[in-house]
């Protein structure tokens, strides 16, 4: 292969072979090619696009550029479920322990929060003494034993994404859909799962920013899956406000678990019911109405949350037996947040919202700081609701009075109010399969 005419016949609007991807990709791992010609490739990319086959192929030349994790027997019945990032999701704290507790086997390699994103590593790692770095024996001794584990990824899965990741965040080559496409699935498919379930998340709080972007991105990830003989189904869903009322790490804990007994909000539930049932549908080939039915007798009969105990207890976390509910730090300043006039809420700045909470302590700026787990705002309203003057909407829970007193202003700054009825956008706007988009108005 020689890297000059690689990046000609891309520069040209030409195609590559599978051959020539995992020759380039694993030459680049290998350290035989330099940054400068990867990045030279890259920016050929970003202007000339991929087709799909291309895609495939370089996603599996990332795949076996390092590990890819064998579930054995499990590889059927496997499902993972990946979000594209979004404020207050917290739906893989309610999705995989109701699709677990359906017979779906989950081993979950997830990712920290970065940016105005929460992760869900973090999330539970606010559960004291809760365990995200497990050895591989200990991931699937845990997987065989309960069918259910979430660990942090390790190094050795599709080392390639994190070299070129790294570069396109320097290149300004980051926003390539088949760089994104192919960066998120190679994780998916090395972590092992036969099946794969993604929310692709669109609007100010999220990595897509408009739901067309949102769509293509859905449609590349499906065919990928098609490439590399996995199934996947997309939801395209909305991410203008944040999702369910909390958002900060051991809120959204206490959010989710609340959630698994019955008393979550509305969009959450949702959601997260949708997505699971997705994982149990795909895992048993079952229709999806069935599915969802199933998932929901889970859900009544206390059998996710008994498996979202068993997870945690497993991983080393602490278990409150009286409240049935991890343990879970709390922040010592709250402050509630009044609205200064009586309005219907027309929209929120999720976007801002993820900065307010990040700026309270509970994210992260550069990989290597560290979050509290405490700190976060929850927001008692939605899009559409009326809320009076005066009325508590929203509760700063922070480090400090100081804290909490810039992020109430800037909470307020954010949210704009109305004196007119409003009407929501449609929370799940598809669900992109090999089949094809359903798009939904409601
Ligand atoms: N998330 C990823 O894992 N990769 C991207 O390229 C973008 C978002």
């Amino acid at each position: 292969m020689n890297p000059i005419e690689l990046i000609q016949t891309k520069r040209d609007g030409g195609t590559h072979t599978a051959g020539e991807l995992k020759e380039w990709i694993h030459s680049y791992v290998r350290k035989e090619v330099p940054d400068y010609q990867m990045s030279a490739w890259l920016m050929a990319v970003f202007l000339k696009g991929m087709t799909p086959a291309e895609t495939g192929a370089l996603t599996d030349a990332m795949v076996t550029s390092g590990e890819v994790l064998d579930l054995g027997a499990h590889f059927e019945q496997s499902a993972d479920k990946h979000s594209t990032g979004g404020v207050g999701d917290k739906t893989s704290l309610i999705t995989i322990p109701l699709a677990a507790s359906c017979g779906v086997k989950v081993a979950k390699m997830s990712g920290r929060g970065l940016g105005h994103t929460g992760g869900t590593i973090d999330k539970l790692e606010s559960i004291p003494g809760f365990q995200t770095s497990i050895s591989k024996e200990a991931f699937l001794s845990q997987l065989e034993s309960l069918g259910l584990v979430i660990a942090g990824q390790t190094a050795d899965l599709a080392p390639a994404d994190k070299l070129i990741y790294a570069l396109r965040d320097v290149t300004a080559t980051i926003e390539a859909l088949p760089l994104i496409a192919s960066s998120i699935m190679s994780k998916k498919i090395a972590a092992g799962a036969k099946n794969i379930v993604l929310d692709v998340k669109y609007g100010q709080g999220a990595f897509m920013k408009t739901v067309d972007e949102a769509v293509r991105l859905a449609k590349a990830m499906v065919d990928i899956g098609q490439h590399l003989h996995r199934q996947v189904v997309a939801y395209v869903t909305d991410m203008n406000q944040p999702l369910g009322h909390a958002i900060g790490n051991a809120l959204e804990v206490k959010e989710a678990v609340d959630t698994l007994k019955g008393n979550g909000p509305k969009d959450l539930l949702s959601v997260s019911t949708k997505l699971a049932s997705e994982m149990v549908s795909l895992a048993f080939h079952m229709p999806l109405d069935q599915a969802l039915a199933t998932v929901e007798e889970s859900l009544r009969s206390g059998q996710a949350l008994e498996m979202m105990k068993h997870m945690i207890t497993h991983q080393g976390g602490e278990w409150d037996a009286s409240a049935n509910q991890p343990k879970l730090p709390e922040a010592p300043v709250l402050v509630p947040v009044t609205a200064e006039m009586s309005g219907y809420i027309a929209g929120m700045d999720a976007l801002a919202i993820g900065r307010i909470v990040m700026g309270l302590g509970a994210g992260r700026i550069r990989k290597e700081d560290t979050i509290d787990p405490r700190p976060g705002i929850v927001i008692h309203a939605s899009i559409g609701d009326f809320v009076e003057k005066e009325k508590v909407f929203a509760t700063i829970h922070a480090r400090s009075k100081e804290e909490a007193e810039q992020a109430r202003k800037s909470l307020i700054d954010a949210l704009i109010f109305t004196q007119k009825e409003v009407t929501s956008a449609p929370l799940i706007y598809a669900r992109v399969t090999e089949n094809g988009t359903e798009f939904y108005s409601s």
